[in-house]
């Protein structure tokens, strides 16, 4: 029997209880999340991701601001625009949205938000401490992903997990998250060799290569988990993923669809790392004033 992940309904359903935990969260404290989110330039993907992001931080609940910037802003201009909002309290969330222009280094702009407010968990504090076990911010494609699999019953203990791509958002991160959950991990890459006949042993197939609908059938085992993380255009310029799902999905137990699988799920994980975010600011505030 194959299924069909239903990435949308979960998101829709973890938005909903954000939002009844941020309502609870300001009528005791007076406090709401807030997320900040920078975009540089006018990339159309990015302008759509951050206008999604904003819509879903507003319907939590949340305080929520886009600072659009010019693409020609200096490297030192952004800095001093992030340490604007580390310092600031009233934001718990900073995020710039990627791609950055080639005239500023991504990783001097990513290396300045502040770890405590790095909600998409790519400082290097944080990685270091998802790495070594003690996980603060992580990045929320996987961060999702994970949620996915607990809401199918997933069960990943002692199976072979086998994630193509190995970015520090998702491919890395991914195969980091299946291996506390026990499962035995293989990342895999565009240099990887015989990558079918390597993947046809994957019980857990995370795809997240960025070619359209470079995963074929020849790819999956019957009865296969199959998680499709691209977001690519086919040949008549619609939307897809890395995965060819018309040929994949009588093959595989459960699969992602996209759009509608893994892309909303990304967003609630960003919404709920910023939640938490506020949650340990205002944890911090207390224990300082409770200080003699
Ligand atoms: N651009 C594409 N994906 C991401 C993401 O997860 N975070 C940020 N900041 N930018 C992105």
């Amino acid at each position: 029997m194959v299924a069909v992940m239903d990435g949308k309904a979960l998101a829709a359903k973890m938005q909903g209880r954000l939002a009844e935990k941020t309502a609870k969260l300001k009528a005791e404290t007076g406090e709401e999340p807030g997320l900040v989110v920078i975009l540089v330039g006018e990339n159309p993907a990015s302008q759509v991701y951050v206008r999604n992001k904003e819509r879903s931080a507003l319907a939590a609940g949340f305080r929520s601001e886009v600072v659009r910037v010019r693409e020609s802003i200096s490297e030192e201009e952004l800095l001093q625009l992030i340490d604007k909002y580390n310092q600031d309290p009233a934001w718990h969330g900073i995020l710039v949205q990627l791609p950055l222009p080639d005239h500023i280094d991504e990783e001097n702009v990513l290396f300045a938000i502040s770890p405590e407010k790095d909600v998409d968990g790519f400082h290097p504090t944080n990685m270091g401490k998802f790495w070594s076990g003690h996980p603060m911010m992580i990045p929320s494609t996987p961060a999702g992903i994970m949620e996915m699999f607990k809401e199918y019953g997933v069960e990943l203990e002692g199976k072979n997990a086998l994630v193509i791509g190995r970015s520090n958002i998702v491919g890395k991160p991914m195969a980091q998250l299946l291996l506390d959950a026990n499962a035995t991990v293989t990342i895999a890459h565009s240099r990887t060799k015989h990558l079918a006949e390597l993947a046809r042993r994957a019980d857990i197939l995370v795809v997240a290569i960025g070619r359209a609908k470079f995963v074929t059938a020849d790819f999956v085992k019957e009865g296969a988990v199959v998680i499709d993380v691209g977001m690519n255009r086919d040949e008549n310029g619609k939307l897809c993923g890395d995965v060819d799902f018309a040929a994949v999905e009588p093959i595989a137990s459960l699969i992602t669809p996209v759009p509608g699988g893994v892309g909303p799920m990304t967003i609630t994980m960003l919404m709920e790392q910023t939640y938490q975010a506020c949650e340990r600011f205002l944890a911090l505030q207390a224990q300082e004033l409770n200080q003699p």
